[in-house]
């Protein structure tokens, strides 16, 4: 019987590309797992009405580990539209089945690290004030909460007549107190102190593991009082167990500026769950964009990894595929961490390094030319070549 037992779910378009190309690279590592798949997405939403099914949260519940590819989603209205006919009229909603999955299995800590390989032509560079350019080196994770936030899905248009009756309670609601019910819509943002404690304390520890002499909070408690204040008033908290560690405060506007001029500050950022995804989309822009970005959604019990990457239909249907394996192969890499596999995933980083810092062998978006049928006439390389040499550097 196999060490480990992975539930793969490659999803939609480009994650049915990318999902099989990290398989390859676990097995050369010599990763002792056994995979099962699962579906996931868009093709169970329209047949059955449920893009998380059963099955698949029956598989994840028995071996609590998962590799995930990418789903297509769309909202509601659209997702209505493509449901098979048998099933329209019989009252099914249409959810993301990636927040569904972090909020059932509460996958609250999802980690997202963004961390440049030298040699990377898409890495960040910098105009030097006295002429000439710098590469400044970036190695930050963010830790975004996964399950509360503007993500927790409470929220109305035309909001009934009890959850009206509460908003009218509140003083600033006064001067939306006569717009008619449907022209009101509201989003809810929850945050409670636990998962604020859980993503805080998870940041410290990966500081503390990696030596970085601060940890970062970006919220915006100055005016969204409420739920940053309680994030910032947590952070400190969780910031005194850490003497070593210090707590720095930014605003998200604010740190989205700072992006442009010292990124190489912020090595751990903590955020909620909708500034944590802006803001890992921003720095991963820094480190070559999604084909780079990896990511964790951890649980106590079941963790699930995943590029940050959505399904890129655009690019679903091309023979031979060229959208970059990289941020799929780093997400699996992150799994092999966490099932303290630690020596195998050290591994793959040092043959991607490899690979991205000789650079021989790119795919399409390392080389700056559109994605198509032509770019690998442009001579960028397909997702099964850029595995391939991946491989090479772990014979
Ligand atoms: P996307 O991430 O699928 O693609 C955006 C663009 O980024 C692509 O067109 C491509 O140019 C580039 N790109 C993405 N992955 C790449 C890779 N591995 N290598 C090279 N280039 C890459 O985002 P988009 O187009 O906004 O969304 C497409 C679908 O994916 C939507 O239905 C969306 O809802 C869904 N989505 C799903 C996510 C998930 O599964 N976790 C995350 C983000 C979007
Ligand atoms: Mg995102």
């Amino acid at each position: 019987m196999a060490k480990h037992t992975v539930i793969t779910m490659p999803g939609d378009g480009i994650g049915n590309q990318v999902l099989p190309e990290s398989l390859r690279v676990l097995k050369e590592v010599g990763f002792d797992a056994e995979y099962i798949h699962a579906d996931i997405g868009w093709d169970c939403w329209c047949n059955q009405g449920n893009a998380l099914p059963d099955r698949t949260i029956e598989l994840l519940t028995k071996h609590k580990l998962g590799l995930f590819g990418a789903i297509t989603s769309k909202p509601n209205k659209a997702a209505q539209a493509e449901l098979k006919s048998e099933l329209h009229g019989k009252g099914y909603i249409y959810y993301s089945p990636i927040v569904s999955m972090r909020q059932k299995f509460n996958l609250d800590i999802c980690m997202r690290p963004c961390i440049a390989f030298n040699g990377n032509p898409l890495n960040y560079i910098r105009k030097k004030a006295g002429g000439g350019f710098d590469e400044p080196h970036i190695d930050t994770t963010v830790f975004r909460q996964g399950t509360e936030g503007l993500y927790a899905g409470i929220e109305w248009t035309n909001p009934p007549e009890n959850v009206r009756a509460a908003l009218n309670s509140h003083p600033k609601f006064k001067s939306f107190a006569s717009v008619p019910g449907p022209e009101l819509a509201v989003s809810c943002r929850i945050i409670t102190r636990n998962a604020a404690k859980r993503i805080c304390t998870a940041a410290f520890e990966y500081a503390k593991k990696r030596g970085f002499k601060g940890v970062t909070i970006c919220e915006k408690p100055n005016v969204v009082r409420e739920t940053s204040g309680m994030m910032e008033e947590v952070a400190k908290e969780v910031a005194a167990n850490y003497p070593g560690i210090a707590l720095w405060s930014t605003n998200i506007d604010a740190q989205l500026m700072w992006l442009n001029k010292n990124p190489e500050d912020y090595n751990v950022i903590i955020s909620s769950n909708l500034f944590g995804d802006i803001l890992s989309d921003a720095f991963a822009g820094l480190v070559g964009g999604l084909g780079f970005a990896a990511s964790g959604n951890i649980g106590d019990e079941i963790a699930v990894f995943e590029p940050t990457h959505g399904s890129a239909p655009k690019y679903a249907e091309l023979n031979p595929p060229i959208v970059n394996p990289i941020a799929m192969i780093l997400s699996a890499a992150m799994m092999l961490d966490h099932v303290n596999e630690g020596p195998r995933a050290a591994r793959v980083r040092k043959a991607i390094a490899d690979v991205v810092r000789e650079g021989k062998v790119r795919t399409y978006d390392m080389m700056r030319v559109p994605g198509g049928a032509k770019s690998i006439s442009q001579g960028a390389v397909s997702t099964v070549e850029m595995t391939d040499a991946i491989l090479e550097k772990l014979r």
